[in-house]
């Protein structure tokens, strides 16, 4: 039977990825409250379509920090892609390329950004940092990312430390020790002693510490996990490019609430003066026409990237970009929207359920 929808690919990987990695890629952080809502939270919003308009002509592309893509929806950073598809991160980046989309390379790659970026020369390429309590490394690695070519750095804020994740505790699931991981530092200066040994992530970083880091690099910064009005001024006046609000799929602090929920103050506090963007719970195009219709200027997969992969490698990601692209064009033809300058907010309303 064809695999027709997101979920369809999440029941696929449940089946054939071994129980601590399928744990590994869906669980939540504590009670997976968060992680769970952030999908209801999209039920609750209802479209108001349009009628009667020529939709003959619908156009999914838009921008992002300038640079065009086929539609909204690009590809959130996830760590150790290896761990679902042997050459990982590099099938992950062929079908963004195809796909003329962009994708976020994790800290947490599997493969080295320089094998990326040879494999999907001409894809849009962003990289996640988790700060590293060396800050030579830091800049190290955010250099070499710019002279790779990757557009902009993201520096994802909701994790001085990591969530609990009970599934992760209970099949005793060791990431340092048990995958080869790729070092950080620029080829030459390697050694075979595993990464993660060495330097853990930077729990001190904080607001002042973003001037040094606009100071290192040219490349636009985005940040991610913001889900408050107040982070989200602060985030205005430390002059940063972008926002992705989000609350880590629900893997780090449970019972904050759904990114879909939070996007509305955090659209509202930026007053126009960056893109903000959303990932948490989209896996279906009414998702992306509900996030864009509450401001965000694109979304961001996570989990069903990995579902897709487990599938087919290159090839599986491609079906979940195709058919998620497809499910958003038959959104905005079905409620009368021609280019997603036409997603306003009077095209959702809220449920009273
Ligand atoms: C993540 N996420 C994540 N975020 C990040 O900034 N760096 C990372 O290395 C990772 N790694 C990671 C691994 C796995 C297995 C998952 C599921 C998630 C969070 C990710 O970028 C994103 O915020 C969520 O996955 C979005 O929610 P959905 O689409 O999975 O519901």
């Amino acid at each position: 039977m064809p695999l027709v929808c997101l979920t369809d690919f999440q029941a696929y990987a449940q089946d054939h990825l071994s129980k601590s990695t399928w744990d590994f890629i869906e669980g939540g952080a504590d009670e997976c409250f968060t992680r769970d809502d952030n999908i209801a939270a999209f039920k609750k919003i209802r479209l108001r379509p349009r009628y009667l308009r020529d939709v003959r002509e619908v156009d999914t592309r838009t921008t992002i920090q300038g640079e065009e893509i086929t539609a909204p929806i690009c590809i959130a950073p996830t760590g150790f892609h290896c761990l679902v598809w042997p050459d990982g991160e590099m099938s992950t980046a062929r079908a963004a390329q195809a796909a003329g989309i962009c994708y976020i390379t994790s800290t947490y790659a599997s493969c080295t950004l320089e094998d990326i970026v040879a494999t999907a020369p001409r894809g849009l390429k962003w990289f996640q940092l988790y700060m590293q309590s060396d800050r030579q490394l830091n800049k190290q690695v955010v250099q070499r990312a710019e002279s790779l070519g990757f557009k902009a750095l993201v520096i994802t804020v909701d994790t001085p430390k990591t969530g609990n994740r009970r599934c992760d505790f209970r099949n005793e699931l060791d990431l340092h020790m048990n995958l080869l991981l790729k070092d950080l530092r620029s080829p030459k200066e390697r050694n075979s002693m595993p990464y993660f040994q060495m330097c853990p992530i930077d729990s001190s970083f904080c607001w002042n510490d973003l001037s040094w880091l606009q100071s290192i690099t040219r490349l636009p910064i985005i940040l991610k996990g913001i889900l408050t009005k107040e982070d989200a001024e602060l985030a205005v006046k430390h002059n940063v490019r972008g926002i992705i609000v989000s609350n880590h799929g629900g893997r780090q602090l449970d019972d904050v609430p759904a990114s879909i929920d939070a996007l509305t103050e955090v659209v509202a506090a930026v007053k126009g003066k960056m893109e903000v963007y959303l990932d948490g719970g989209i896996r279906t195009g009414n998702d992306v026409l509900k996030a864009l219709a509450l401001g965000a200027k694109c979304v961001f997969l996570g989990r069903p990237i990995l579902w897709g992969l487990a599938y087919k490698g290159e090839h599986g990601v491609e079906e979940v970009l195709n058919i998620i692209k497809n499910e958003f064009h038959t959104s905005m033809t079905l409620t009368g929207c021609r280019s997603v300058a036409e997603i306003h907010q009077d095209l959702v309303q809220f449920s009273r359920l």
